[in-house]
């Protein structure tokens, strides 16, 4: 089989080795697509390929249409948002995640940034200290367990809301649950947004949850940035001049929101959350490793679209 690693945003060295080694000793040829920047590119590569590794690239039809051998597509890392999912069940693709791959990397980015922000960006100004304040959690999943336990080292207060986890989990997970998500805003002097992008969360955090905060809060965002409805966002900081946000996901007014926020507003170039090497061989190397099974046993335990 052709196992095709196409990542516009590439692997550490390690990962890509190592994948080549696992891919290779089960019997398949390894090829590799990385920083393409035509669109063209990645459907000429896809053309004769069994099984792709991915990270954020898009997968749409064109693709599927483009590689017509293909069996199995796996993403590498947690969210399968960039992966067309009716397409793939159209053709009979599976699709598959690896969870908790990378999410250390994601939280200990997450943790960074609230003291980033909280110490003016490391400008020279009075910032404050994040020990004694109260993190909220939204989604209370492989990322967000993991901020929460940092965050409890570090001296925060720690709460979780997670509509698929019950009380008892989250008290579990080392958190106190907040009964609705209005409350966990209303609470916390740090929101960290750990939800995926999904018809229901798209745009779904705006003006009146981030209004909500309590003063001099921080909404910190290393998930996705279609969940913040962007004009909600920025009214919010406009009206509430005491409020920050900082994200890795950066906000299509990235450069409004700078230009009119200064120290209060910060976004990463390009995401870099699961940019580590550790995470990029985890979630490489769990990759290579189901699809080397799905061919030897069809297990398709980290399928998603079931
Ligand atoms: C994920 O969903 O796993 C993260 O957002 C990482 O995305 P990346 O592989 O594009 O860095």
């Amino acid at each position: 089989m052709k196992v095709l690693l196409a990542t516009e945003k590439p692997f550490a060295p390690a990962a890509v080795q190592g994948i080549r080694e696992i891919i290779e000793a089960a019997g398949h040829e390894f090829l590799t697509l990385e920083k393409y920047t035509v669109r063209e590119e990645l459907l000429a590569a896809a053309a004769g390929a069994d099984a792709l590794i991915i990270r954020s690239d898009k997968i749409g039809a064109d693709v599927f249409a483009a590689a017509p051998g293909l069996k199995i597509v796996v993403r590498a890392g947690a969210g399968f948002d960039n992966v067309d999912l009716a397409a793939a069940t159209e053709k009979g693709v599976v699709v598959m995640n690896t969870p908790g791959q990378n999410s250390n990397a994601v939280a200990e980015l997450a943790v960074a940034m609230m003291i980033f922000i909280s110490r003016g960006q490391f400008t020279p100004s009075t910032g404050s200290e994040i020990a004694g304040k109260t993190l909220g959690i939204q989604a209370f999943g492989n990322v967000g367990r993991l901020v929460g336990a940092k965050a409890k080292a570090l001296g925060m207060k720690v709460k979780a809301i997670d509509p698929f986890l019950s009380a008892e989990k989250i008290i579990e997970g080392g958190a106190e649950p907040a009964a609705s998500l209005k409350e966990l805003y209303s609470t916390c002097d740090f929101v960290s947004v750990h939800i995926p992008a999904t018809p229901e969360t798209i745009g779904s955090i705006g003006y009146e949850l981030i209004t909500s905060m309590p003063k001099g809060a921080v909404l910190v965002n290393t998930a996705r940035k279609e969940v913040i409805d962007e004009a909600g966002l920025e009214k919010a900081l406009e009206d509430r001049p005491d409020l920050k946000y900082i994200t890795d996901v950066a906000p299509g007014n990235a450069a409004a929101l700078s230009e009119k926020f200064g120290v209060r507003f910060f976004a990463t170039p390009k995401k870099m959350g699961a940019q580590t090497s550790e995470a990029n061989v985890n979630a490489g190397l769990a990759a290579a490793r189901q699809i080397v099974d799905y061919f030897e046993t069809g297990n398709t335990r980290f399928q998603v679209n079931k």
